[in-house]
């Protein structure tokens, strides 16, 4: 069988590396940039400093700061614009994850335009696109290490999938300092995402030996440094660690898939506006034990590599005592039910079979061990809830 691998071209990882932004960007040809970012981080003065390395080192560069939050196809338009008028030949995607996959969207509009839903999962695109450089601020999305981006349809609710090549960042900056004022929240959610993309990585049925090295490190980090990151926030080894296995996490899952966990958190997500860590983090102890009979010893390695068990341990008592540990995990780090969120039950009930139908339409579940029908997705929606 022949593995399908891609990676950054090459990636600047450390404290301070942000600040070496304006070098890596002249050194790929770049001129004309446009950061594209979030209002945040424009308040907090982190996009003016990104900004000033920039022109230091030669470039011109423009700023656009009115991403959203999971962003959606009209949300693309005024970013379109600016790039369009500035004559932008790469994009910088500074943030978490939804300035990165807003960066990437435009990246591929402005050089071959259409529609961003024309690109979704099934289709996979690898035509013309500018060059992209991602720079992420949260330790968890690992979408700077992806081949894909996430963008809502604002009229079905539905968060599309868009896979192919030309989303893929040509080189990264990891600095994890830009995570150190992240909050416990946001550090819980989006740690919880990163643990989900490792395990979802090494459990999907095309996982591979090159992902699944990654997988594993990237678990057993987690496993170790998240809960005390949430813990204090300016624990800085817990920080470098965390923000190190994330980017590890996204290039195990670019080069393998996710599965049933992010296959139903995106609709959650589309139709109820909960952040995408989160809603991951509602499913992953639920859909780990739907799923654990249909790879134990895959699951019995999870266990082992985040230090739960020893490696005496039995695969099937292993892995049951991985979905324990799941349990513990998302109950220290506070995340809430559905309900306990606030999201109305009928609501909820109303949505469901949608919700079901937009998740298999992904792809997603389908990688998963255990392949879900419609109403076994509906029942994990509930049983969650
Ligand atoms: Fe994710």
């Amino acid at each position: 069988m022949v593995t399908n691998i891609a990676l950054p071209r090459f990636a600047k990882i450390g404290a301070g590396a942000a600040d070496t932004l304006g070098e890596v960007i002249a050194d790929l040809g770049i001129s004309r940039p446009v950061l594209v970012t979030d209002r945040y981080l424009v308040e907090t003065g982190q996009a003016e400093r990104l900004a000033k390395t920039l022109h230091a080192a030669g470039s011109t560069a423009a700023v656009f700061s009115d991403t959203v939050p999971d962003p959606t196809v009209e949300s693309l338009s005024a970013g379109l614009e600016l790039v369009r008028a500035h004559r932008a030949d790469g994009i910088i995607g500074f943030g978490g994850g939804s300035p990165m996959d807003t960066a990437k969207a435009l990246a591929v509009l402005s050089a071959n335009g259409g529609d961003i839903a024309s690109y979704k999962a099934p289709s996979s695109y690898t035509g013309p696109a500018l060059p992209i450089v991602a720079v992420p601020t949260t330790a968890g999305s690992g979408s700077e290490a992806t081949q894909f981006t996430v963008i809502t349809d604002g009229e079905t609710d539905e968060k599309m999938l868009c896979p192919g090549l030309s989303f893929l960042p040509i080189a990264i900056v990891v600095d994890y300092e830009l995570t150190v004022s992240m909050p416990a929240r946001l550090t819980a959610d989006t740690g919880v995402d990163a643990l989900t993309h490792a395990i979802e990585a090494y459990v999907s049925r095309r996982a591979g030996g090159f992902s699944d090295a990654l997988a594993l490190a990237a678990m057993q980090s987690i496993s170790k440094h998240l809960r005390r990151a949430y813990v204090d926030g300016d624990d800085r080894e817990a920080r470098e660690a965390m923000m190190l296995a994330s980017t590890q996490a996204g290039m195990a899952f670019s080069n393998s898939s996710v599965a049933l966990v992010h296959g139903m958190s995106r609709p959650i997500g589309g139709h109820f506006h909960v952040a995408h860590g989160l809603s991951n983090a509602m499913l992953l102890p639920a859909v780990t034990r739907f799923s654990v009979e249909s790879a134990i010893g895959r699951y019995a390695d999870c266990a082992r590599a985040m230090g739960i068990v020893g490696a005496a341990v039995a695969d099937r008592d292993a892995a049951s005592e991985l979905v324990t540990e799941l349990e513990r995990l998302c109950a220290d780090v506070e995340v809430p039910t559905p309900r306990s969120y606030g999201i109305d039950e009928k609501d909820w009930e109303a949505r469901l079979p949608t919700m079901a139908e937009q998740a298999l339409a992904s792809g997603s579940p389908q990688n998963n061990p255990r392949v879900p029908t419609h109403d076994e997705i509906v029942a994990l929606y509930r049983e969650i809830y």
